[in-house]
């Protein structure tokens, strides 16, 4: 039996790959359209290990994600596949329509088929795990209850539109067709692996060079924050003991404004790579314009998932934040293939003369 992960070459998704070939259990077959978030520098651990197949595709392709269905006879799915980055969304969201909202479409299609061909054991065994966000749920006003389960699909950006979408038609095929799908909705990831448009890791990244950090608007934006790894550990207590049907949110209890993590990472910059003359990395933030339709608070209620399933997360905000930091030093060689052209054509892209070129 096999776990088919889509998207598996990106950032939480190929953390997620690695820790189930860590953990040594079924083998994993891989399917991502490495576009310009995946890259198989990131599965590098992996590439050795006869358990891990990686098939460079795409899943609106019906009839290749049908073949490795049952080819593999696959007993699940964790969806990662899409279109993930808001910004872009913003300037340009048809890519985020094709994937994240058709892409998962074809996905159910393909499995809704595979499934009806199983027995009636391995049927009722099958999961599809569908990874959304916590951005289908709209902005929190400042004194708001955190989003639980029973909160309801406000997205404010065509990205969380597309993945609200998704989830709706993932929600549907349980309803109708009996598919045994479970959605969970994360907060904001950090740590390894994670494309430097993020605010984390760009501001890691530009920091380290003494480049300008640019913080959106008034830098109050308020978004919780999980380390990836606390992540794939959540999705795997999803697959193993989620009930199919449900909903799960997932979260790192660590509400933070956007001025305040930067300000965390600067003074581990400033203890791990220092600046020339003393200067504080801090002194780099610049306030540029801010996103249209900026979501002003996420908060994450993550109740039910640690009584039904056991899960909390292992790192808080100052544990996890030093491991990301001391990461990226480390690994120059991932940092450099990851800034090549579509990253600095990025830059440009959104920040024009807002914050200067690499
Ligand atoms: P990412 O952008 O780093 O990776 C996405 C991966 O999907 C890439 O490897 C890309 O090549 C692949 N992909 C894109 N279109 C594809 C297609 N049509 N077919 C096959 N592969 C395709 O994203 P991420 O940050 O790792 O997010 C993974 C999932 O988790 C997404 O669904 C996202 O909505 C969700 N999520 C992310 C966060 C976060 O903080 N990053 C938080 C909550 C939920
Ligand atoms: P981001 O990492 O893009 O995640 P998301 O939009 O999914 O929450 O952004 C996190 C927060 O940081 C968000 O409020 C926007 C803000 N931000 C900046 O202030 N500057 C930046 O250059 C970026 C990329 C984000």
């Amino acid at each position: 039996m096999t776990i088919l992960v889509t998207g598996g070459a990106g950032f939480i998704g190929a953390n997620f790959v690695l820790s189930c070939l860590r953990a040594g259990e079924e083998p994993v077959v891989n399917l991502d359209k490495l576009t310009y978030a995946g890259n198989l520098g990131s599965l590098a651990a992996a590439s050795a290990n006869p358990r891990h197949l990686f098939v460079k595709g795409d899943i609106c392709d019906l009839e290749l994600v049908s073949d490795l269905l049952r080819q593999h006879a696959v007993r699940a799915i964790v969806h990662f596949a899409a279109e993930s980055h808001v910004d872009r969304s913003i300037r340009g969201p048809e890519d985020f329509i094709r994937t994240n909202i058709t892409g998962t479409f074809r996905l159910l299609e393909a499995t809704r088929s595979y499934v009806a061909t199983l027995p009636a054991a391995a049927r009722e065994a099958f999961r599809f795990v569908n990874v959304s966000t916590d951005e289908v749920f709209g902005s929190l006003g400042p004194d708001a209850i955190p989003f639980d389960e029973t909160s309801g699909y406000f997205p404010n950006s065509p990205y969380s539109a597309s993945k609200a979408a998704g989830d709706h038609l993932v929600r549907s095929y349980f309803h109708t067709y009996g598919l045994p799908v479970i959605t969970t909705h994360c907060s904001n990831n950090y740590g390894p692996f994670q494309f430097p448009e993020k605010l984390i890791p760009l501001v890691i990244l530009r920091g380290q060079k003494g480049e300008s950090l640019p913080v959106y608007g008034d830098g109050m934006n308020v978004r919780d924050w999980l380390y990836v790894e606390d992540h794939c550990e959540a999705l795997r207590a999803v697959l193993a003991g989620g009930k199919p049907g449900a909903t799960y949110n997932i979260g790192g209890d660590c509400e933070k404004a956007n001025l305040d993590v930067v300000h965390e990472v600067c003074a581990l910059l400033d203890e791990l790579h220092p600046l020339p003359g003393e200067k504080a990395h801090r002194e780099l933030v610049r306030f540029v314009a801010d996103r249209p339709g900026h979501d002003r608070r996420y908060a994450i209620d993550a109740g039910k998932i640690r009584r039904e399933l056991g899960w909390r997360p292992a790192e808080d905000f100052r544990s996890g934040i030093r491991k990301t930091v001391v990461w990226y030093l480390q690994n120059q060689d991932w940092v450099n293939d990851v800034s090549s052209g579509e990253y600095r054509n990025w830059l440009a892209t959104n920040y024009g003369s807002g914050v200067d070129a690499q």
